[in-house]
C-alpha cells in the first residue's frame, strides 16, 4: 500500500505542484487550505485532488481553528502532514497529534533566519551562501530534526526577488527528494532528535561563494 499524505497551503502552491508533478511513490489525499482562494487549490483540483478550507478568519481562537484542521486532514488517514507554504503557526497541541508526522519546507539554511523575510534577513547579514531546509515540526518555530538542505550562492546584485527565485527552484527539488526518502521508510527519526537517512548517497561536493575569480 502506497503511504498517504495531505499538503497544506497559504498560497500559490508551487512547492504543492512540484511535489504532484515528481511521481512520488505515495498518495495524496487531500489539498487543504486556511485561504480560500489561494491559488494552489484550483491547480490540485485540476489534478482531481480532493480540496478543502478551513479558514482561520472564522475561528476567534487558534485552539479551535486547529480543531477543525484537525477533523479536516484526519478525514483523509495520512500517514504524513506536508506543509507547503503554509503559513500559521499551530498550537502545541496540533503539534503533539501529528508527532514526527508534521513535515515543513523553509525557505533559508536553518538555523539561520528562522521566520518571515528570509530571503531579506540573508540579504541584510551579508551572507555568502543561502538556501532551503526540510524539516520535520516542532514546538520551536522552524527549529525541528533537519532532514535535507540546498545551499544556493548569494550575488553581489542580487534582490529579494531574484535570491527567492534561485532559492524556490532548489526548494522544489529538494521537498520532491525528501518525501520520496519518507515514501521509501528511510527517514529514521533517532533518539537525539536528528533525523537519520538510510541509504543516503555520500556526497564530497563543495560550494563556494564567491567561487575564484
Ligand atoms: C516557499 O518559499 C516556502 O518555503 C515558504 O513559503 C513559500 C511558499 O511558496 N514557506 P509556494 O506556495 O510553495 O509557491
Amino acid at each position: 500500500m502506497r503511504p498517504r499524505i495531505v499538503i497544506l497551503i497559504s498560497g500559490r502552491g508551487s512547492n504543492m505542484a512540484a511535489i504532484l508533478a515528481a511521481g512520488l511513490p505515495l498518495d495524496v489525499a487531500a489539498v487543504i487550505s486556511n485561504v480560500p482562494h489561494a491559488g494552489g487549490l484550483e491547480l490540485a483540483a485540476a489534478q482531481g485532488i480532493p480540496t478543502a478550507v478551513v479558514d482561520h478568519r472564522q475561528y476567534a481562537q487558534r485552539a479551535a481553528f486547529d480543531s477543525a484542521l484537525i477533523a479536516a486532514i484526519d478525514r483523509h488517514a495520512p500517514q504524513l502532514v506536508v506543509l507547503a507554504g503554509f503559513m500559521r503557526i499551530f498550537t502545541p497541541q496540533f503539534v503533539a497529534h501529528y508527532r514526527t508526522r508534521l513535515i515543513n519546507i523553509h525557505p533559508s539554511l536553518l538555523p539561520s533566519f528562522p521566520g518571515l523575510h528570509t530571503h531579506r534577513q540573508a540579504l541584510a547579514a551579508g551572507v555568502r551562501i543561502h538556501g532551503c531546509t526540510v524539516h520535520f515540526v516542532t514546538d520551536e518555530l522552524d527549529h525541528g530534526p533537519i532532514v535535507a538542505q540546498a545551499a544556493v550562492p548569494v550575488l553581489n546584485e542580487d534582490t529579494e526577488a531574484l535570491l527567492g527565485a534561485r532559492v524556490l527552484r532548489c526548494e522544489h527539488v529538494l521537498y520532491a527528494r525528501a518525501l520520496r526518502w519518507w515514501a521509501e521508510g528511510r527517514l529514521e527519526h533517532q533518539e537525539d532528535g536528528r533525523i537519520r537517512i538510510q541509504g543516503a548517497p555520500l556526497s564530497n561536493g563543495s560550494l563556494m561563494s564567491p567561487e575564484d575569480a
